[in-house]
């Protein structure tokens, strides 16, 4: 499973990036909205820092709309991943974009039928929101098995990017259905590493290595 960082914030990113555990960047005009920067100043400086795909939302509706922001998005770094609205002006937007080669996320995906039609328009990557169809009460880990079901039924060849990912859980479920990425939050993505068990454990090898009174180096 890839992970993506769910952020626009270039210092989490940068942090994380040094861990060696980032694919590649989500933002969204929200994300951007909360780091108080430009919109190009901050994707670009995102690029330089990650090898991995990028991506960068268009606020357009209607299609024409989006395919002019999407070109002009994708000027800013080989790397950038155009991240549309799953509309039926997005998917034309899709279509288009994906025919010149460019890479486009189909974003705010909330049923099966929609993912499937993503992955009709060739998209690279579709993202289905998790945390937010849990926030409804409906299943979100259970529209990522039916997208996965979907997809390897006709060796579709768009990545489901698990998003809107609140919680350890969601990693480990999202990983076990086979989602392709997950895009967290810095947050979520630091707590993967932490066990009660293993801060516990650490402490009594220390402790007992402190009474031997060796060193190893
Ligand atoms: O990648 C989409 C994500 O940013 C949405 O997350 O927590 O706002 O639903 P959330």
């Amino acid at each position: 499973m890839k992970f993506f960082v769910d952020t626009a914030d270039v210092d989490m990113i940068r942090e994380l990036a040094e861990l060696g555990m980032v694919d590649g960047v989500t933002t969204n005009p929200s994300l951007i909205r909360k780091s108080g920067r430009d919109i190009k100043t901050v994707t670009r400086e995102i690029c330089d820092m990650i090898d991995g795909p990028v991506s960068a939302e268009v606020v357009a509706t209607d299609a024409d709309g989006m395919i002019a922001e999407g070109r002009h998005l994708a000027e800013i770094a080989p790397n950038i991943a155009i991240k549309v609205p799953l509309t039926w002006a997005g998917l034309k937007a899709c279509r288009v974009l994906t025919a010149e080669g460019k890479m486009v996320n189909v974003t705010l995906c909330f049923s099966a039928a929609q993912a499937l039609l993503a992955a009709k328009a060739g998209a690279t990557f579709v993202s289905p929101f998790i945390g937010r169809l849990d926030d409804i009460n409906l299943d979100g880990m259970e529209l990522i098995a039916e997208i996965r079901e979907i997809y390897d039924n006709y060796d579709f060849p768009t990545e489901i990017l698990a998003a809107s990912i609140r919680s350890v859980n969601h990693v480990v479920t999202a990983a076990r259905i086979g989602a392709d990425i997950a895009t967290i939050p810095p947050q979520v993505l630091r707590k993967l590493a932490d066990h009660p068990l293993t801060d516990k454990g650490l402490a009594a090898f220390l402790a007992d290595w402190r009474e031997t009174g060796q060193s190893i180096l």
